[in-house]
């Protein structure tokens, strides 16, 4: 196991009864808000009467960004940073999947700095201090609540990329697994298939002797597996979504990866799908999973992915163990497709062979030549992921 600094100071509110706790949580940190937010559903389900409710009775002055798209658009960056200048405000408090919360850490670092929000991306300039953002959650997914990373999309460049700062971790996060409720079926499958996804990329690695970190890996994987079909099923079911909420959270908190070095292979495949053609991130990742697991099955990872198929799906060993990883990969496409509902190729998605080259080029080279994860993945290979995702 290679050494590691493990340091997640996010404070977690999690449970049915913790708004009680917002506004002595907010003034821990700063007293003028900026209150960002989606499209709408936070509206819709009556948590925003509720946020504003308790604003007022506590006397804290509030501005609201509002309209954060699916995969954000650097521009709603630009807009938040103006208005928290414009109004001296000193806290942001991110209501809403992955999208909101990571925009709005792109905002608190992009306030002391004099550049586009777009540079801290691009890696031009580098955040030195952030604003404090304090989170409630209402899509289980991202682990954004409880990770100091973001990714932002630039529709104008046609990119999207991740950025990450230790200043822009949550001071703290609400997790109320009732917020969930609402959550469409699509989203609460797209949210389950990158819990996993964060949980694979960071299990599926070589060599590093990290025994623990791979078996709570395979705790996460169960508890998806188990409980995203329930969750599906009953919407309202607290204690699926109350641990699909939880798994999400320590899927991408750093745990899963310590003492391990990880490439996020599949991750970086599936930012050029969305940058390309704006698909939900999830969805691309399911469709691409077990595609790549597929190209990277060799003599090296055969044990890695029989193993993954033993301990996850309880695959029963068999004297071939190549036949055993195919069974593992296959199970897994399979659960996406027959119990999550979701589409598994990119033709029903909307992408087709036109810009699958370019999005590979593009992949290799964000990557900085080739993706290096648990397999060196050239251009070439990136394409045949792709080509095999059709
Ligand atoms: O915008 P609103 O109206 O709120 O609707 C959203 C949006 O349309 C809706 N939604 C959210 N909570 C809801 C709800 N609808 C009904 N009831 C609720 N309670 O769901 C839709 C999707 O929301 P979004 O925030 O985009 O989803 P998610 O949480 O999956 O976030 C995806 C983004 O996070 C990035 C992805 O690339 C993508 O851009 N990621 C962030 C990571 C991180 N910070 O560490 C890591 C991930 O790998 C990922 O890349
Ligand atoms: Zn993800």
């Amino acid at each position: 196991m290679k050494d590691f600094i493990f340091d997640v100071s996010t404070r977690i509110l999690f449970g049915r009864d913790q708004m009680k706790n917002l506004a002595s949580e907010i003034k821990k940190y700063g007293s003028r808000v900026l209150l960002s937010y989606g499209g709408g559903s936070i509206k819709r389900s009556g948590l925003y009467d509720e946020i504003i409710k308790i604003l007022e009775e506590n006397n804290i002055f509030y501005k609201e960004l509002s309209g954060i798209e699916p995969n954000p658009r650097v521009e709603s960056a630009r807009e938040g940073v103006k208005i928290i200048r414009e109004n001296d405000l000193d806290f942001i408090l991110a209501v809403g999947g992955g999208s909101v919360i990571d925009l709005s850490k792109l905002v608190a670092g992009a306030v002391y700095l004099d550049c586009d929000p777009w540079d801290i991306v691009i890696k031009k300039a580098k955040i030195e201090r952030a604003l404090p953002i304090g989170t409630i959650l209402t899509l289980s997914a991202t682990g954004s609540e409880m990770d100091r990373g973001g990714v932002i999309t630039n529709p104008e460049t046609t990119q999207k990329l991740g950025f990450g700062s230790e200043y822009t971790l949550p001071k703290f996060s609400i997790l109320n697994p009732e917020l969930t409720y609402t959550v469409n079926a699509k989203h609460t499958a797209a949210g389950i298939a990158d819990i996993m996804s964060h949980t694979m990329e960071n299990y599926f690695t070589l060599g590093d002797g990290a025994y623990m970190q791979n078996r709570l890996a395979e705790g996460i994987l169960k508890t998806c597996i188990h409980y995203g079909p329930i969750a599906m099923k009953e919407p309202e079911n607290y204690e699926a979504r109350a641990n699909i909420m939880w798994a999400s959270s320590w899927a991408i908190n750093g745990l899963l990866s310590t003492g391990k070095a990880t490439g996020w292979s599949v991750h970086a495949m599936e930012h050029e799908l969305s940058a390309f053609y704006d698909i939900t991130h999830g969805i691309g990742l399911a469709i691409l999973t077990p595609r790549f697991l597929n190209h990277i099955l060799n003599d090296d990872t055969v044990d890695m992915i029989r193993d993954f198929g033993i301990n996850v799906f309880g695959i029963k060993a068999s004297e071939d163990k190549f036949n055993d990883a195919k069974k593992a990969i296959a199970q897994l496409h399979i659960f996406f497709e027959d119990d999550m509902n979701i589409p598994m190729t990119l033709g029903e998605v909307g992408i087709d062979d036109k810009k699958l080259e370019a999005m590979a080029e593009a992949a290799a080279r964000h990557a900085g030549g080739s993706i290096r994860g648990v397999v060196e993945l050239k251009k070439e290979d990136v394409l045949e992921i792709y080509k095999a995702s059709l």
